[in-house]
This record gives structure tokens, sequence and C-alpha cells, in this order.
């Protein structure tokens, strides 16, 4: 979902600002550009990989020690090199690099072409430099506040100015942005991983800041020109986490980390001496929450599958109502709100766009917001009442893997932490957390399976129509392991209730069809053995997930994934994992490249 990168310091601007972009060409991109200040402005843009944009620099540096980067994801104007950023003016030599959306952008640049504006661009940001230009009257600062007074829509920007060449200006409202402050040297971006190699401190902009920095300083302010004192604080990254090490691709690292992962979101939260979970970030509202009349779980995409484990769960265990809603939807459908309701924001990257808008939604109908969030100091992690952080480090692969396992587990911890203050017993709380405790032992047992896992992919890697099958709390894993295979190997996969599938779907089986069965020793094992037979008697070959020990299911299934044997409720941890590899092993052999897919991004920060 873009990247902007910007620097202002005394080194060459040009070598920063590419390494800035490709450590976030994870978030996905389709073109990519590069504005620098010395003297005059130095605009070079270019469609396609970060790659492509640095072959065409190397023909003509632009040298200068202030610069802006921009990795863009259209969604105004089509991938084209007059579309990409950086966008300039017509008048004042000014550059600008934008991630967001602005919405009334043609009431806009139908009053800009009137006032005599030529613009270049189909693109809505183009309407920013023309509006800082025609404000521009020798303060960048003033004219960049009073262009956002006019725009609406979310931004995330960085401008520059041939009239000002030791200033760079930058504001955000609702997209991300993070200031590394370094010795004299500033280095700005849309997240963490663009700025670690340089500064370890840095500090956010709040929704309707703007930021002026120089090599002397910075000023924040607010778009009526009021200065407000940002909090510096130490960034939580190591370049270790950002890097690749041995693997092939993030996400098989990220895959093979989730023992390590998992370890870490328990860490210090569950009490097994006393039966009880410890969640710092909700207990000053455990009373509320325990009054809480009904959980509103919502999220998108493989969020929005784990907030649906959430509902499961907190029914379950906790036997509190709750239901689940893509963001997307409860947004636009204007939900009732009763007293005492309480929505749990799922997102890896605390930004995406519909889920932070369902959170305001629901918040100012009266509901008290819990955040499920894995990007510390994000977008929804600030604006949430409470909240429990993954803690699962930075996920880089933009098929979300060690996120899904470690929303499912925070959600897990919440469920027992609200069981225990409705009806849950200290020793069935004692005996959960102790399996708990043994589950990144499990999945490092399942991972060693994943020769097998490979092996099984390819016999069937050529099928164009996959389905994913499973009841209870393994229905989700069936979504989300559709769309695993779907986001990175393009092959066509839908996951759905196993029992659904004789409503309709059971014509589309055809003869040699893979149908993946989630088929753990959980309640429904003989109903979902039922099903298998449906499918198989119709021709489909059947993939099943199975408890390790299970004798009977060699007996149904074509080939079988083993996980250890685990408490239903827990099993989503162990259950998907096979999946995430099949979904993996599946692309690299049909040759895509599993960590940018094509036309995705990492976090969805616009409609
Ligand atoms: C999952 O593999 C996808 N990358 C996507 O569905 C993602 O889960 C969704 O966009 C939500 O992102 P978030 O968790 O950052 O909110
Ligand atoms: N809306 C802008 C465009 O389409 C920016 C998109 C982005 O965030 O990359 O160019």
């Amino acid at each position: 979902m873009c990247g902007i990168v910007a620097y202002i310091g005394s080194n060459p601007a040009v070598p920063l600002l590419l390494e800035g972009l490709k450590r976030m060409e994870y978030r996905g991109y389709d073109s990519a550009g590069v504005a620098v200040l010395n003297g005059e402005l130095q605009v070079v843009k270019t469609v396609g990989r970060v790659s492509v944009l640095e072959d065409r620099l190397q023909e003509k540096p632009p040298e200068g020690s202030v610069g802006i980067g921009h990795t863009r994801w259209a969604t105004h104007g089509d991938t084209t090199e007059r579309n990409a950023h950086p966008h300039t003016d017509d008048r004042n030599g000014i550059a600008i690099i934008h991630n967001g959306t602005i919405e009334n952008y043609a009431s806009l640049k139908t009053a800009l072409q009137e006032r005599g504006h030529k613009f270049d661009s189909e693109t809505d940001t183009e309407v920013i430099a023309m509006l800082i230009s025609e404000f521009y009257d020798g303060d960048l600062e003033k004219a960049v506040q009073a262009a956002l007074r006019e725009v609406r829509g979310a931004y995330a920007i960085a401008v520059l100015c041939e009239n000002e060449p030791d200033t760079l200006v930058v504001a955000r409202k609702g997209s991300p942005l993070i200031i590394g402050v370094g010795a004299s040297e500033f280095v700005v971006a849309s997240d963490p991983t663009a700025i670690v190699a340089h500064t370890t401190q840095a500090f956010e902009l709040d929704d309707y800041q703007v930021c002026k920095l120089t090599r002397e300083g910075f000023r924040t302010s607010t778009l009526d020109d009021v200065s407000v004192t940002p909090k510096i604080q130490q960034l939580e990254l190591d370049l270790e986490q950002i890097e690749l090490g041995s693997y092939d691709t993030f996400m098989m690292k990220e895959i093979f980390e989730q023992p390590r992962s998992l370890s870490t979101t328990m860490r210090g939260r569950l009490d097994k001496r006393d039966g009880k979970v410890v969640l710092g970030g909700i207990g000053p509202y455990a009373r509320e929450l325990v009054r809480a009349r009904q959980f509103l779980m919502t999220g998108q995409g493989t969020a929005y599958h784990a907030a649906l484990i959430g509902e499961y769960l907190l029914e379950d265990l906790a036997k509190i109502p709750a239901k689940t809603e893509y963001a997307s939807e409860f947004r636009y459908r204007n939900p009732i709100i009763v007293d005492g309701t309480v929505i749990v924001a799922v997102s890896q990257s605390g930004e995406t766009a519909d889920t932070l808008a369902a959170l305001r939604e629901a918040s100012d109908r009266g509901a008290l917001s819990i955040g499920v969030v894995n990007v510390v100091g994000s977008s929804i992690a600030r604006e949430t009442d409470a909240g429990v952080y993954l803690r699962v480090g930075p996920e880089i692969g933009v098929a979300s893997t060690k996120a899904f396992t470690g929303q499912v587990l925070t959600l897990m911890m919440l469920s027992l932490f609200m069981a225990r203050r409705k009806f849950m017993s200290v020793d069935t709380c004692q005996h959960l957390i102790e399996e708990l405790d043994q589950v990144p032992s499990y999945i490092e047992r399942i991972l060693e399976s994943d020769d097998q896992i490979r092996t099984v992919t390819e016999k069937y890697v050529n099928q164009e129509n996959w389905l994913f099958l499973g009841r209870g709390y393994n229905y989700p894993v069936a979504l989300e392991g559709a769309l695993k295979l779907k986001e990175i190997s393009y092959i066509h996969a839908e996951g759905m209730p196993a029992a659904e599938m004789k409503h309709g779907p059971i014509a589309l089986i055809t003869d040699g069809m893979p149908v993946v069965f989630i088929a753990n020793q959980g309640p429904q094992y003989d109903k979902v053995m039922l099903n298998i037979e449906q499918v198989k008697s119709r021709g489909g070959r059947i993939i099943a997930v199975a408890t390790e020990g299970d004798t009977e299911i060699r007996k149904h299934a074509d080939d079988v994934f083993f996980v250890p044997p685990i408490s239903d409720p827990l099993s989503p941890l162990l259950t998907v994992i096979p999946l995430q590899l099949l979904a993996c092993h599946a692309a690299m052999l049909r040759g895509h490249d599993v960590d940018k897919p094509r036309n995705l991004a990492k976090s969805v920060t616009v409609e």
C-alpha cells in the first residue's frame, strides 16, 4: 500500500531514498519515483519495480541532500509514468508525494483549472501540489497548512519547494507517517522499516498535523498553525527482524518464526499458577468488559478470519454474545450499537482504512473499543480505548502468517481473560494454559513435515480450483487456507463450512479436484468424515489436516497432514500451519513472487 520516504541531512539523498523504498516494497506498489532538491528540483519516476527506477537513476544520479521518494499503489489514474509520484505544481517549483486518497479532488481540480492551473496527471495528488502552490507566498509550511484545510480524505505527504532548499514539510491525516530523528538529519517514512537503519529515535504525527524539518531542527503544528510537541520514542525494531536471513522469502521465514513469535506473544501474560491471563493493556477496563452485553469483532481479510475465531472463543469459553462483521460492511450499514457493546478491531498493520473507519463508527455510537494490533503506535492502536499488541515482530510478507496466529492467540488470551471473570474455573483455565505453553513445540513438530507438504503440493499444483472445508473453530481456518492459496499462487480457492458444500458448491466437484478438509479430532469429526465421503464419491481428491494418532483418516483421504492433539478451541493455531506451507509452496512451484503478489498491498490504507 504505497511507501513514502523523505530525507533532509548532509548525506546524498538518492541512495537513502532508494534503500528506504526497497525496504517498503513489501507494502505493494506499481510505480516509483524520487525528487531531489539541489538548487533546482530533479524528478525521476518510472513504472514497475524500484529496480527500474534505480537503473534510470544510474544514468544521471541527481545530487542533493534533501529529497522525497514514493512507491505508488494507484487509486486515481492508471499506472503510468505521468501518474507516478512525485507530482509538481506549475508555478513555484513545488514537489509532493502522497499516500492516501483525496475525496474532494474533482471539485478542487475543476476550480484550480478554472483559475488557470495546467494539470499533467490523472491523480488526486496533483491537486494538493497545485493548492499548495496557490497558497505559497514564501512560506512552505503555511502554504501546506492552508492547502490541507481545503482537502477531505486521507493523506501522508512530503513536500519540497525550490525557493526553500533547506526545508522539508510533511503532514498526515489517516495514512501512516513516522519521523526518524538523527544527528542534524531526519528520515521520514510510512513505516519504521525504512528508518531503523538510520536511527531508532522517532515520533509519529497525529492526524491534521504538519511538521517542518530543517537540518537545524523541526517544528510540529496543527493545520491552524498551533505548535504541538510530539513525543520522541525508541523504535522497537532491529534490522535482523526485517531482513531475509537464510530464507528464500519473508513468508517462509515468518511461517518458520511462529514458534518464537507466539512464545513472545504469550510471554508474561499466562499465569499458570493462578490459572489466569494478565493483559496489561485492557486491565483498567476489566470491570467494564465483564459487564459487556456483546462483543463486535471486526477486521478485513486474514484479520477477519481471526476475528471470527475470536467470536467462537468468546461465546464458547466466556459465554459472552459475540458477532463478527467485515469492517467494510459494518461501517456503512448504519449498525445498531446497544449499550454495553465492545468492538474489537483486529489488524496487523493497524492502518487498514475500513477497519479504522468501523472502529470510529462504533466508538462514536458509544462502544468501548479494543485493538488487537501488531504495529505499535499505529492508528488503530492509538484510537482504541485499550488493546493488546500481538508482539510477533514486523510482518514483511504480504500474505499474513505469523500475524494471523498472533491474532488468534491474542484473542484466545482475551477470551480466557474474560472467561475467568465469568464462569471458567481455575482448573479449566490452567489446563488450557498448559496446552498453550506447548503450542510453540507443537508447531515446530508440524514444520518438520514441510518436505512432505511440499511433495503433496506438487501433486495438485496445476489444479486451478480448490475447496477448503472445515467446521466449528476450523471453519475460519478453511477461509484462511483458501485466502492464502489464492492471494499468492493465484489459484482459485474457496473456503466454507463443510456442511455448506452440500447446498450448491458440491456441484463444483470434478474428478481430481483437490478438496482440503480440516479433520482434526474435534466435536464434529464424524460429520467431517461424512462430508469427506460425499466429496470422494464424486471424484474429489481429499487432502486432510488431521490429528496425530488418527488411524481412520488414511482410509478416506488421499493425503494427510498431521498436527499434534490439542483442545478444539486452540486447534486453529496448529491446523493453519500446513495450509500456510501449502500456499507458499504452491506459489513458489508456480514461479510467483511470494512476497510481492500481483495487485496486493500489505496494508490497505485506502478504501
Ligand atoms: C492477508 O494475507 C492479506 N495480506 C490481507 O487480507 C490482510 O489480512 C488484510 O488486508 C488486513 O490487513 P491488517 O491485518 O493489516 O488490517
Ligand atoms: N491517490 C494517490 C494516487 O493514486 C496516491 C495512492 C497511494 O497511496 O499510493 O496516485
